[in-house]
Parts: structure tokens; C-alpha cells; sequence
């Protein structure tokens, strides 16, 4: 496996709306080893959540070098057109686990069945689904379907998701954010637990303080977003 996890230089973003450019990201270099955390921080607007999904390959990077494990995805070696998209999926698939701010479970699926669908998917074993549950403080709801439990129960059903396939990279955008501070405090137990037991690195989004200084790096990106 790659010791780089993430190695991104001069990475800029920018998105059209009207007939204006809204530059988001400017120029950005990221990198991340093996068994690191980093927090990205920064207000409302600031650009977490675009460049997360630049990480996951949901948006495309309009400028600069990204490669992620090790496979370049954009710029100089990366693949184009339906390669580009099998590479992401490959890694989608079994060695980035992404969690979303809105919770992407099947709404026609219990949590259980979501979580162990989630591991045959990642070609993993599904006997932990429920373990995972347990430990996450939401084991006796793993027969309700998502729209039966709150928005913080799906949240941490989706991380669960993330947990059972061990990737070696996890991908979180605000994974604490609608759970009370004490159930947080479980979810970034776990979270911080799984990276230092299985070694993968960790990269989240976060408006808490106290979560982004567990990470070993923090990279604030200020006003980014602002045009
Ligand atoms: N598809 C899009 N088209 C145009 N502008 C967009 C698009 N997606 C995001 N933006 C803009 O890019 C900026 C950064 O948004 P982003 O969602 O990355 O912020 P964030 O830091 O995650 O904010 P929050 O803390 O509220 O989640 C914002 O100004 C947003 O309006
Ligand atoms: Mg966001």
C-alpha cells in the first residue's frame, strides 16, 4: 500500500454560477501519510466539503496534481475519460470510505442490511455489521429502515458503513455534527480507535474545535469559498 495516502499540489476549484467564477479552492497542497488524521476547518462556505469531494472524485479538480494511494487521478500519469471513472470507483469501492453530511443509506434497506451490503460490496466479511452497531451506540435499531430512526442514527449507521469495509483511507464531512457532545465524544473514540488499530488515515471536516486538535494535522481553510 502507498505510504502517501494523499498527495495533492496546486489544486484549485472553482464553480460557475450566473456568469460569475467562484474560485473555492486556491492552489492547495495536501498530504497525507499512512495512519495520519487531518481536520480541515474553516466557516461556513470555506470550501471542506468541495474539496472532500474532490478527495472521493464526486467533483473534479479544475487545476493541479492529485493522487490518492498512490494512483494519480489528476494531472500529470492520471488516466482520462471512462478509466478515470473506473479508477475512482475501484477506490470507492473497497479503499476510501466516504461519509457524507447527508447520511447515504438505502432508504429500502434496514441499518443492518445497509451496513453488511456495504461490506459484500467492499468484498469484506458482514459478521461485524452488528458489532459495529453496538459499539456505536445504536445496536438495538439495525432492523428500522433510515427513515425510521433520527438524522445522528443515521449518521452513525453510515459510519458504521465506513467501519466495516476497513479502508485504508476515510473521508468524513462533519461526522459529529448532529450528535449531543457525549455521543460525539463515542463516534471520535471510535473513529480515532479504528485509525490507530487498522493504521488507515483519516481526513474530516469539522466546526469542533476540540475534534480537529485530535487530528495530527489541521489545515484551516479560511475564506476560501468567498468570492
Ligand atoms: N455545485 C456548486 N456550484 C456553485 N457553487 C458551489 C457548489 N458547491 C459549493 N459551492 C460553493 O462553494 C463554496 C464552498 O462550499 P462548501 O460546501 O465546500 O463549504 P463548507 O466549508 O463545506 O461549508 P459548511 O461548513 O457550511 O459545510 C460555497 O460558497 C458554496 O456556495
Ligand atoms: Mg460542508
Amino acid at each position: 500500500m502507498a505510504d502517501n495516502l494523499i498527495s495533492v499540489t496546486g489544486l484549485s476549484k472553482q464553480f460557475e454560477s450566473g456568469d460569475q467564477h467562484v474560485t473555492v479552492l486556491r492552489e492547495l497542497s495536501v498530504h497525507l501519510g499512512r495512519g495520519e488524521s487531518l481536520a480541515l476547518t474553516g466557516p461556513s462556505g470555506s470550501g471542506k466539503s468541495t474539496l472532500l469531494n474532490v478527495l472521493c472524485g464526486l467533483e473534479s479538480p479544475g487545476s493541479g496534481r492529485l493522487a490518492m494511494l498512490g494512483q494519480p487521478l489528476a494531472g500529470d500519469g492520471a488516466p482520462t475519460g471512462k478509466a478515470l471513472e473506473r479508477a475512482w470507483c475501484e477506490l470507492r469501492q473497497s479503499r476510501l470510505g466516504v461519509v457524507f453530511q447527508d447520511a447515504n443509506l438505502m432508504p429500502t434497506l434496514s441499518l443492518l442490511d445497509n451496513i453488511r451490503l456495504r461490506a459484500r460490496l467492499a468484498g469484506r466479511d458482514d459478521t461485524s455489521a452488528g458489532n459495529w452497531l453496538q459499539r456505536l451506540g445504536i445496536g438495538e435499531l439495525g432492523q428500522r429502515y433510515p427513515d425510521q430512526v433520527s438524522g445522528g442514527q443515521r449518521q452513525r449507521a453510515a459510519l458504521a458503513m465506513v467501519f466495516v469495509t476497513r479502508p485504508a483511507l476515510i473521508l468524513a464531512d462533519e461526522p459529529t455534527g448532529s450528535l449531543d457532545r457525549r455521543t460525539a465524544e463515542t463516534v471520535a473514540d471510535e473513529l480515532f480507535e479504528l485509525q490507530a488499530r487498522h493504521g488507515c488515515g483519516l481526513v474530516l471536516a469539522t466546526h469542533d474545535a476540540d475534534l480537529a486538535a485530535r487530528c495530527l494535522h489541521q489545515l484551516d481553510l479560511g475564506h476560501q469559498g468567498r468570492p
